[in-house]
């Protein structure tokens, strides 16, 4: 609970005085009939909150100085509870969770016209929630068509997500940990993979292994659908179907995160169905492996995650050239932009609640630098689809490596690093369980 009361003193600070912040919570799904997608909490309510029901709604109030936090939930319910879940109710949610009060949501609009009165400014998700949206807009012009009574409509409205998200960049100590424990479990995931990987396998057999290993772990949910991609199938960036048998002598790439209380793990590694890898796949591989090593060795406060991806595509291109996959001169086809038939993606992104992380990337000119206590991603690939004009050799090898980097006073360290990426320590690895089963 402290954790998350220290949260809302710090988005105080951030709050203009006289201002009125409403976070709304996630809202369930419906998958198809009768049926929901599993409830996944919305990642700003919960950093504020540290509540994990539907149905919710926080409001945080500056006046004077003052500060009151207010929460929305569902009221208890012995049916609704019988037939759907426990429900923690408004008493609860003040002794247990430390708001300074709590209402039903079903009275939200009611309550929030008479939270809302009076206040020059209003701090939410601007056009993010289409029910919210409505729901203040309701509430702001019967606001503004009671002026002649007293009522006083809020005149500017903030983003809430800015202030949020700024908080949610720099990770804190425990958040580390939990990040930490995400990686880990993740790596698990991964090296169960590679153990249990044989030629014939579906991939979706793979991938419940790796999701078998998180939940006997702790991390019952993934951070994101896992990807199982035997051949070609790893050249579709987001494939997911994950639903072709796996063949001999060609690669899989597996690119897959256990969610950790909240946290994301995001590894992907690529390793032969087979367990050996073939001449081609070594160069191609052992060229991937190189670049996203330097890359990880230039993680550090001051870095900016845009000048270690240039790094990373001269690096490609040169080891493109020299492989024969391209012709030219380097300059020119990183000009022209050559490089992204084979490398189309980024070198990484923000990782934290949500795998695709918040918080400003900057832009191209003046890019956000890193900063100690960000954690990002690493992971160049190189996919060369069966329509490339290469030699047929090079033909269906997609590779990906990517690990989860912590930024430090003086550099990085790597969170995932317990499922390994040499050729030789994959090919053992592999080696090992075949014979030991
Ligand atoms: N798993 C999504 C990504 O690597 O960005
Ligand atoms: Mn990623
Ligand atoms: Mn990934």
């Amino acid at each position: 609970m402290s954790m998350f009361k220290q949260r809302r003193a710090q988005f105080f600070t951030r709050m203009k005085n006289n201002s009125i912040a409403v976070i709304p919570a996630g809202r369930e799904k419906i998958r198809n009939n009768d049926c929901e997608f599993p409830f996944r909490q919305d990642s700003d309510f919960h950093y504020l909150s540290g509540f994990n029901e539907p149905g919710a709604c926080l409001v945080l109030i500056k006046n004077n100085d003052r500060c009151k936090t207010v929460l929305f939930n569902r009221k208890k319910d012995k049916s609704a509870e019988i037939w759907h879940g426990y429900r923690l109710g408004q008493s609860a949610a003040v002794s247990e969770l430390g708001f300074d009060s709590a209402f039903d949501i079903a009275e939200f609009e009611h309550h929030i016209y008479e939270l809302m009165d009076g206040f020059s400014t209003l701090i939410y998700p601007t056009f993010q929630n289409a029910a919210l949206d409505k729901s203040l807009s309701v509430v702001i012009n019967k606001l503004r068509a009671g002026a002649r009574q007293g009522a006083v409509a809020p005149t500017v409205i903030i983003d809430s997500s800015r202030i949020v998200h700024e908080m949610r960049l720099i990770k804190s100590e425990n958040e580390i940990e939990l990040l930490s424990q995400a990686a880990e479990i993740s790596a698990a995931g991964h090296i169960r993979a590679m153990k249990a990987c044989r030629s014939g396998m579906w991939e979706y057999q793979l991938q419940a292994e790796v999701e078998h290993e998180f939940a006997l772990q702790g991390a019952p949910e993934t951070a994101y659908n896992s990807i199982v991609a035997g051949g070609e199938n790893a050249c579709i960036l987001h494939y997911t179907e994950n639903n072709r048998k796996l063949q001999n002598g060609e690669l899989v790439l597996i690119d897959a995160g256990a969610e950790y209380q909240g946290y994301a793990g995001d590894i992907t590694r690529t390793f032969p169905v087979n367990g050996v890898f073939s001449e081609h796949q070594t160069k191609l591989y052992q060229l991937v492996l190189d670049v996203q090593r330097s890359a990880i060795s230039q993680v550090k406060p001051g870095a900016a995650l845009i000048d270690i991806n240039k790094n990373a595509v001269q690096q490609l291109v040169d080891g493109l050239l020299e492989l024969g996959l391209m012709q030219g001169d380097s300059e020119t086809l990183i000009k022209d932009e050559v490089y992204k038939a084979f490398y189309m993606h980024g070198i990484g992104h923000y990782i934290g609640l949500d795998v695709h992380d918040v918080g400003d990337y900057g832009t191209l000119e003046n890019p956000c630098l890193l900063e100690a206590g960000m954690v990002v991603t690493i992971e160049p690939g190189l996919y060369v689809g069966s329509d490339a004009d290469v030699d047929p050799q090079w033909m269906k090898i997609g590779i990906r490596i990517e690990d989860d980097v912590l930024v430090t006073e003086h550099g990085a360290e790597v969170l995932s690093a317990d499922v390994p990426k040499s050729i030789t320590e994959i090919e053992a690895l592999m080696a090992d369980a075949k014979q030991h089963g």
